[in-house]
């Protein structure tokens, strides 16, 4: 049900996120009832994307088909004022995967079954062809140019511009020209616009994956429900790998990584580009999540079945367009491992495609 005007609430009973562009809350209507209140934070703070992306995030919902509304939280009203929003079933007993894979709360045999069950229903079901206009070439591309310009303006990444760089071992050129070698000797950009389009998750990572706290049942992985879709960059339909991709950098334990500075930086001390690199540090007691359960290679195999061999090209793309958003958003230790990541990825897109 959809309706124009905000409902009314009696109470707010827990914030769940401060988000950057919008509020999620816990509420109580005046019967007693509760539910999730996701909105806009308004005009000084939201820009524009935070509001259109809740009214897709509320579209998104709303066009969901019968066979997928227990896949989601149930979508209960949206409205346009005093700002977007939208309130959805409350999900009481669960929790997001990556507090219980912080939790260790699941053995292998369970992480396995949770990820063939999510490519069976992400994959087989919500992945269906979408002929939507919407190309994620020009965000991937429009992206990459950002972080290029990141890197001009930061003090602290400049000795990425030099010619001649090394990271990790593999020879690289600088972000520029490598946007330049990407839409001029490759048809990358056209063959992620290419056939299958379908409709995505758009920020499939396991934080916006829920599943109940706790559960003797034998089929406890497999009760999942999915929030959140629909990209920051309002990405909803594109090419499969981007829900696959996104999934794994989260999954095998690099951008939890990343996120928390559990990564060392080398080589980007002074002006002059030595041998950078970046090493995660994956003896670190926080990795232990992601080292000791494989979160990821069953979804993989899952995408495999569908969807046959992944083409290496375009994950590396991906991967680069990822890494290259959090470029522009990001600072310190972080901000260099995300530049670093984005530029060998580039190359790698680019070798493996001329
Ligand atoms: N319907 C829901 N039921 C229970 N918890 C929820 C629900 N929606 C969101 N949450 C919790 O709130 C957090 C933030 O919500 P999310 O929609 O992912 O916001 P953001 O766009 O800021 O990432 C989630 O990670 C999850 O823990
Ligand atoms: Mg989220």
């Amino acid at each position: 049900m959809v309706t124009s005007t905000r409902p009314n609430l009696a109470a707010v009973d827990a914030l769940l996120r401060d988000g950057y562009w919008d509020r999620t809350e816990i509420i109580r209507m005046v019967d007693g009832s509760q539910r999730v209140r996701k909105q806009s934070k308004g005009h000084q703070s939201a820009g524009p994307w935070g509001m259109d992306n809740l009214r897709a995030e509320a579209q998104y919902l709303q066009d969901l088909e019968p066979h997928l509304l227990d896949l989601f939280p149930r979508l209960i009203a949206s409205w346009e004022q005093p700002a977007p929003g939208y309130d959805m079933s409350y999900k009481k007993e669960c929790v997001d995967l990556g507090q219980l894979a912080r939790a260790k709360a699941f053995n292998q045999q369970q992480a396995n079954q949770f990820q063939t069950h999510l490519g069976k229903r992400v994959f087989g079901q919500l992945h269906t062809p979408s002929n939507a206009t919407c190309k994620l070439s020009a965000n991937v591309l429009d992206t990459l140019k950002k972080a290029a310009y990141t890197i001009n303006a930061s003090a602290d990444l400049t000795c990425l511009l030099e010619n001649k760089l090394s990271i990790n071992s593999l020879d690289c050129f600088p972000l520029a020209t490598n946007i330049t070698r990407l839409t001029t000797q490759t048809h990358l950009l056209q063959a992620i616009d290419s056939q299958p389009q379908v409709r995505l998750h758009g920020d499939l990572f396991l934080e916006n994956i829920l599943l109940p706290k706790f559960s003797s049942l034998k089929q406890w992985p497999t009760q999942l429900v999915l929030i959140d879709p629909v990209s920051v960059a309002g990405i909803s339909t594109g090419h499969p790998l981007f829900d696959l991709a996104k999934y794994e950098s989260y999954g095998s334990g690099e951008l939890p990584a990343m996120r928390r500075g559990h990564v060392q930086i080398s080589g980007m001390g002074g002006g002059y580009a030595q041998d950078l690199g970046f090493t995660i540090d994956w003896h670190n007691k926080d990795m232990q999540a992601y080292t000791e359960i494989n979160w990821h290679s069953c979804l993989r195999q899952s995408y495999v079945n569908h969807y046959g061999p992944v083409d290496e090209a375009i994950y590396a793309l991906l991967e680069a367009y990822f890494a290259a958003a959090m470029v522009i958003c990001t600072e310190g230790v972080e901000r260099q491992a995300r530049a670093l990541k984005a530029l060998v990825s580039l190359e790698r897109a680019i070798l493996l495609s001329v």
